[in-house]
């Protein structure tokens, strides 16, 4: 049987825009270097006033409002982060009680990049036991607040954004066609912690720390865990990669993309690429990615589409849904 069903989405992104040019002027790189090694052009960098949980709300807000509900309708709200507002409450309750549904279940995930699939994942889970009849999904980051914006190599990869999407527990429907979330797959690989991690954190350092990253590495391990996962998925549900309608992956790096498209013989048309306006936005690429392509009219209901990332941890995923 078909999973939950995506009702709506939304996104939301930060006022201020910051161009290559611009990272120019602090750190010792150029618009080439960043474009030529990344296909980023410019980033949404949150300012005063503007937090994980605000560009979550706004995201959460305009996924209602897609989906055509009211916020009193759900009944579970999984926020995907990796920059909350606080270590703790969770950022998802600041969110429940902004949107004023008041009553459900709400708590954070934390996979990084990954994120969003992994919400994904655990929303769609809760959905089919009856815990909720829907759910917001959100990824939401400021990770412009946990760089090193004295360190080239990380501080020119990153944006802040927010993306949400409403589902709706399964209907019961059983035909082929129908709507919902067809398969998933998540994975993890602690031992590759050192890769990709932040430097601090309440436990260690008591103090907030910045992303350290092998880029190089990280970059190796993302093309070869993406693919497979791709596989796996594909494989589980008996389809072959040509009957994709769309591809809506995680957006580290335009290379990143290509690579992992190309090895699954996926035409480079079908790939979302929204990493050259908004950078990587961690959790919140992928659904900032996905509602992206749904407003501007590629994404229509029907489609077969994969959402795939890969984060700090390692950890990585996808998922296969029909919109
Ligand atoms: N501007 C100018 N030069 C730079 C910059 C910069 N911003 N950053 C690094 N360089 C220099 C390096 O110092 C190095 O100089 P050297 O040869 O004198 O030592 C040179 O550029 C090449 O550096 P590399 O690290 O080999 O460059 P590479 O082609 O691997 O690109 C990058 C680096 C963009 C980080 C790439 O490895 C990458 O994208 N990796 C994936 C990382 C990623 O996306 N992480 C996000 C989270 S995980 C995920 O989402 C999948």
């Amino acid at each position: 049987m078909t999973g939950s069903r995506v009702l709506g989405t939304g996104s939301a992104l930060p006022r201020r825009i910051v161009t290559n040019a611009e990272l120019a002027e602090r750190v010792d790189t150029s618009d080439e270097w960043i474009v030529a090694r990344t296909g980023i052009r410019q980033r949404h960098i949150a300012g005063e006033g503007e937090t994980t949980a605000t560009l979550a709300t706004d995201a959460a807000r305009a996924a209602l409002a897609d989906a055509g509900i009211e916020a009193d309708s759900i009944g579970l709200i999984i926020l995907a982060t990796a920059t909350p507002d606080n270590t703790f409450p969770a950022t998802a309750t600041k969110v429940q009680a902004a949107l004023g549904c008041q009553g459900g279940v709400a708590f954070d995930v934390a996979a990084v990049c990954s994120g969003f699939l992994y919400a994904l994942a655990t929303a769609d889970s809760l959905l089919r036991t009856g815990m909720a009849k829907r759910a917001l999904v959100i990824g939401a980051e400021t990770f412009s607040r946990i760089l090193d914006w004295e360190d080239r190599t990380t501080c020119v990869l990153f944006g802040d954004g927010a993306g949400a999407v409403v589902l709706e527990a399964p209907s019961g429907d059983t035909s082929a066609d129908s709507p919902g979330i067809i398969g998933t797959r998540l994975h993890a690989d602690g031992d590759q912690h050192d890769l990709l991690f932040v430097d601090g954190g309440p436990s260690t350092t008591q103090t907030v720390g910045h992303v350290r990253m092998r880029g190089q590495e990280v970059f190796r391990h993302a093309v070869v865990n993406l693919s497979s996962v791709l596989k796996e998925v594909l494989e589980d549900n008996g389809i072959h990669a040509d009957q994709l309608d769309w591809v809506v992956p995680h957006q580290a790096n335009a290379r990143i993309l290509d690579a992992t498209a190309r090895k699954l013989g996926i035409s480079p048309d079908k790939v979302v690429v929204t990493v050259d306006r908004h950078a990587n936005t961690s959790a919140a690429s992928v659904p900032l990615a996905l509602d992206v392509a749904r407003k501007d009219g590629r994404i229509k209901a029907g489609d077969l589409v994969m959402l795939e990332a890969m984060g700090g941890g390692f950890t990585w995923g996808a998922s296969l849904i029909r919109m």
